[in-house]
């Protein structure tokens, strides 16, 4: 008797949701207390957020299959006509309200570029979206704290909360986002230390710190991370050395460590590795000799050495490197002859500024 009423019930849904064209009345009024809690002035996205069906002309809204609500994507910084017509890019102020957590069935959550939704992340996000794939909130005043079990969103590929005003640590959890590929929290206010277990997060391969007040030291555990291309902690109140092992790690390219608290030698893996493209160690407290490893496999986009403690010459096998786009070594405490060659032919003398005793061109002649 109970089994007949159920699938009785789940019939006459069907058949409401077939005849209606309706989306379901739970998703259509999350969405709607969603709009309630916005308000976008300027374009008027959310007058297409009326009438029965969300799944069928909502501004930004797209439904699964089973017409359950999926995909809530809205940019203020976008190609959509309605932007030109407007001639702006979109502002938005209010908050993200709670009840985009009944959206159980949601893989897409992006909210970005507003400047101005303030309030912050629901804390019910992390428990009642199971399926979320991409959370992206960039560009917004988000304020608060990133919710302590955000680490249970499994399937979470692009956690982006870059540009906001988020304070307090990065929970430890977050270690636990097995599928993570793109972790973007740049530009916040967050303290604390990365958590030492970063090396967990197997898929990753965006790390972006930069611009928060960490503090603590470099997790060495970041070089088991094979995917990772790209690590950004610069600007941050990171302190201890540089662990050797980043030098070792198959794919990383970019490397920015710059306007921290590092101190120690720069590794020689770092100089000599041939996969890493940019490097800015710029602005920390670095301390001996330039290592003499480089070849004729060193690719270096950038290199920015400046504003360190570096001491004694440029080692001659710099001369040697295939390709140095940007060289800095201004602001240290280096000495001798600028060895002559290829990659420092096009540099000026402020690559080579405020050392103690350096000469040679660009500079004044030894
Ligand atoms: C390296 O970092 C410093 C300090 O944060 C910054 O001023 C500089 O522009 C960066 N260098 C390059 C080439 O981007």
């Amino acid at each position: 008797m109970g089994r007949m009423k159920v699938s009785l019930a789940a019939l006459v849904t069907l058949a409401f949701c077939f005849s209606a064209n309706a989306c379901p009345p739970g998703d259509r009024a999350a969405l709607l207390a969603f709009k309630a809690a916005l308000n976008e002035p300027y374009l008027g996205i959310f007058n297409s957020w009326a009438g029965t069906d969300c799944c069928t002309n909502w501004y930004g809204v797209s439904c699964d299959p089973d017409r359950r609500v999926a995909d809530i994507v809205l940019r203020g910084e976008s190609e959509d006509p309605i932007f030109e017509k407007a001639g702006r890019s979109g502002y938005m102020s209010g908050e993200i309200a709670a009840s985009v957590c009944q959206l159980d069935r949601l893989t897409t959550l992006v909210v970005a570029d507003w400047k101005a939704i303030a309030g912050e992340i629901p804390a019910c996000i992390p428990s009642s979206l199971p399926i979320l794939r991409i959370f992206d909130i960039v560009g917004n005043q988000i304020s608060g704290k990133i919710p302590a079990d955000i680490g249970s969103l499994g399937r979470l590929t692009v956690l982006n909360l870059a540009d906001n005003k988020l304070t307090g640590a990065i929970p430890p959890s977050i270690v636990n986002l097995g599928s993570l590929m793109h972790l973007d929290l740049t530009n916040n206010k967050l303290t604390g230390e990365i958590p030492s277990d970063v090396g967990k997060l197997t898929m990753m391969s965006r790390a972006l710190l930069s611009r928060n007040q960490l503090t603590g030291s470099i997790p060495s555990s970041f070089a088991n991370i094979y995917r990772l291309a790209d690590i950004d902690l610069s600007m941050n109140r990171i302190s201890g050395s540089i662990p050797a092992q980043l030098g070792t790690m198959p794919v990383l390219s970019t490397l920015n460590l710059d306007s921290n608290r590092l101190s120690g030698s720069i590794p020689t893996s770092l100089l000599s590795s041939a996969g890493l493209n940019v490097l800015n160690i710029s602005r920390n407290s670095l301390e001996g000799n330039l290592p003499d490893v480089f070849g004729p496999k060193t690719y270096f986009t950038v290199l920015d050495l400046s504003y360190n403690q570096l001491r004694g010459s440029i080692p001659k096998s710099l001369s040697s490197a295939k390709y140095i786009g940007h060289l800095d070594l201004s602001y240290n405490h280096l000495c001798g002859p600028i060895p002559v060659g290829s990659p420092f032919d096009h540099l000026e003398a402020s690559s080579f500024a405020n050392n103690d005793c350096l000469c040679g061109s660009p500079l004044r002649t030894c």
